[in-house]
C-alpha cells in the first residue's frame, strides 16, 4: 500500500532520521512503512536472527503486503537493521520504541522488562537532542516514568524528550493500519515534539487522517481503553450468544439487527470462539491490574467478566463437541480447521483454536489440525496433535470437524464435497461462517456457536 502523496519526491516531506527499537509485528511494520514514506530508518533488535532476516528482505512472520514494502524500502537504501544500539543513537533524531509488553509469567500485569531494557540500553548513548516516542502498549504512568529516567541517565539530559504514540494496528492489516490509520494519537509535553511528529507523519496527515494531541497519561489510556472496548464488544455478543443457544434464537441475525443502530455498529459483533492473540487478552488483564494498583480496581471489574465470557466460548465449543459425539470423544478422529488466533495471520499466541484443540486431546480425541500458514507455530504449542499439509488430508476420515479460525478457504467449503471426504458429517462452526441450513440440507449435523444445532 503506497499513497501517491507518500513519495518524498512529491516535496511534502522533510526526511527524518528515525530508529525503530524492537522489530516484531509492530516494529518491523513501522520501520518498513516509515522508510517507504521517505524517511531514513534504522531498525534495532536484540535478536540477530530477526535482524538478519529483515535485512535480507524476509519478514519473519505472516503479514500480507509487508514483504513488498520492506523490499522496496531496502532497495531504496532508506532502511537498514542492526543489533548495535550505538548505531541507533548515532543515526536517529527520533527513536520509536516498539518492543513487546507480554503478560507477566506470575501475574496479570504487563511484563515491562523489554521496555525497561530498551531504555536502559539506549539512554547512555543519547548524547544530543532527540525525541523518544513510545508505541508499545504500557500501563498508564509508564511514559512519565521513562521521561524522567531518560533525562536523568542520558548524556544529553533535558534535551532528550519523550512522547507517546499508541499503535492500533491489527495483524493481517498492519501495513494499511500504519499508513492509513483511523487516527493518530500523540501524547506530548512540549509543542516542539508535536511539531516533530507532525513532520514524521506528514504524508499520512496530508491524507486527512485525524491527529489527536493529548498529554502522556491520556495517550496511554487511549490505547488500553480502545482494546478494552473492543474486547468488551466481542464478549457482549458472546454473552448474548449463550442466551441465544438457551432459547433457540440466532446470534447472527440478532447481531445484524442491533448492528444497524449506528450507535452500536455491526463491526466486532461476530459471535463465536472469542478473542485471542498477543494483544486483547493480555491488554485487558494488564489494564485491570493497573487500575487495581492505582486504587480504582472496581472501575474495571467488568473486564474480569469480559475475560470470563471469552474463556467460556472455548468451553462451549468443547461442550458442543462432546454433545455431538454423545460424550464419546475418546479415540475419535477430530479435524480442526484453523490454528491461528484469526485469519491472515500465523500468530498462535493465546489462540482460541489451539486452546480447544488441547482440551479435545485431553478428552482423548485424535486431533488433526490444518491451518494454511500457522501449522509450524502451532506444532510448538500443541505438539501432540497431528498436522495435515492440505485441507484434503485434514478432512479425510474425520469423525468430527471443527471450524475454529475463519480462513476464506474454510468459509468457501462446499458441504456436499466435504461430506464425501469425511467419515461422519458432524461439524462445529465456531465462527459462524457456514450457512447451517445449507449444511444440514447437504446431510450434516452442524452446531454453530450461538445458533444451536441443526440436523439433516
Ligand atoms: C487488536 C486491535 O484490533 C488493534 O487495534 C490493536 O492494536 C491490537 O489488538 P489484533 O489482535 O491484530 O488487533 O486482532 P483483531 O482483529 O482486533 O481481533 C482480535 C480477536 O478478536 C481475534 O481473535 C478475532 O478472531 C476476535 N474477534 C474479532 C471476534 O471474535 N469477533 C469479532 O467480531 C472481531
Amino acid at each position: 500500500m503506497r499513497c501517491n502523496r507518500c513519495d518524498p519526491k512529491a516535496g511534502n516531506l522533510t526526511v527524518m532520521r528515525i530508529s525503530v527499537i524492537g522489530t516484531g509485528y509492530l516494529g518491523a511494520t513501522h520501520a518498513a512503512c516509515m522508510a517507504d514514506l521517505g524517511h531514513e530508518v534504522i531498525g534495532f533488535d536484540v535478536d540477530p536472527e530477526k535482524v538478519a532476516s529483515l535485512a535480507a528482505g524476509t519478514v519473519p512472520f505472516h503479514e500480507p503486503g509487508l514483504d513488498a514494502v520492506l523490499q522496496r524500502a531496502l532497495a531504496a537504501g532508506r532502511l537498514r537493521f542492526t543489533t548495535a544500539i550505538a548505531d541507533v543513537a548515532a543515526h536517529a533524531d527520533v527513536h520509536f520504541l516498539c518492543v513487546g509488553t507480554p503478560q507477566s509469567k506470575d501475574s496479570n500485569a504487563a511484563d515491562m522488562s523489554q521496555v525497561n531494557g530498551a531504555i536502559d540500553l539506549l539512554a547512555p548513548h543519547l548524547d544530543r537532542a532527540c525525541l523518544v516516542v513510545g508505541k508499545s502498549t504500557v500501563p498508564v504512568g509508564t511514559a512519565q516514568r521513562l521521561a524522567a529516567q531518560l533525562q536523568d541517565t542520558s548524556p544529553a539530559g533535558a534535551d532528550v524528550h519523550l512522547a507517546w504514540n499508541p499503535e492500533f494496528l491489527r495483524e493481517g492489516h498492519a501495513v494499511a493500519d500504519t499508513v492509513a490509520p483511523d487516527r493518530l494519537v500523540i501524547g506530548v509535553t512540549d509543542p516542539a515534539d508535536e511539531a516533530t511528529l507532525r513532520q514524521v507523519y506528514a504524508p499520512i496527515l496530508a491524507n486527512d487522517v485525524p491527529l489527536i494531541v493529548a498529554d502522556l497519561p491520556t495517550s496511554e489510556l487511549v490505547k488500553a481503553s480502545a482494546n478494552a472496548f473492543l474486547a468488551t464488544k466481542i464478549s457482549f455478543i458472546n454473552a448474548i450468544a449463550e442466551l441465544c443457544e438457551a432459547t433457540g434464537a440466532d446470534i447472527t441475525v440478532l447481531a445484524d439487527a442491533i448492528g444497524r443502530d449506528e450507535r452500536i455498529g455491526r463491526r466486532f459483533l461476530n459471535a463465536g470462539l472469542g478473542f485471542g492473540g498477543g494483544c486483547l487478552p493480555k491488554d485487558i488483564r494488564a489494564f485491570r491490574a493497573r487500575a487495581t494498583e492505582l486504587g480504582v480496581g472496581e472501575s474495571l471489574d467488568l473486564l474480569d467478566d469480559v475475560d470470563a465470557i471469552n474463556q467460556r466460548c472455548r468451553t462451549r465449543a468443547v461442550a458442543a463437541a462432546l454433545s455431538l459425539t454423545s460424550q464419546q470423544l475418546a479415540g475419535k478422529s477430530v479435524t480442526i480447521l484453523g490454528a491461528a488466533f484469526k485469519p491472515d495471520s500465523d500468530d498462535v499466541r493465546d489462540s482460541p483454536a489451539l486452546a480447544v484443540a488441547a482440551e479435545l486431546i485431553e478428552h482423548g480425541a485424535q486431533v488433526t489440525i490444518f491451518d494454511p500458514v500457522a501449522n509450524q507455530n502451532a506444532s510448538t504449542r500443541v505438539p501432540t496433535a497431528t498436522y495435515a499439509h492440505t485441507l484434503e488430508e485434514a478432512l479425510a476420515g474425520a469423525e468430527l470437524v471443527l471450524l475454529l479460525t475463519e480462513w476464506k478457504q474454510f468459509q468457501d467449503l462446499d458441504p456436499i464435497k466435504t461430506k464425501s471426504q469425511v467419515a461422519m458429517p458432524l461439524m462445529i462452526d465456531a465462527r459462524n461462517v457456514l450457512d447451517p441450513q445449507q449444511w444440514a440440507h447437504a446431510g450434516w449435523t452442524i452446531h454453530s456457536l450461538g445458533r444451536g444445532t441443526r440436523h439433516p
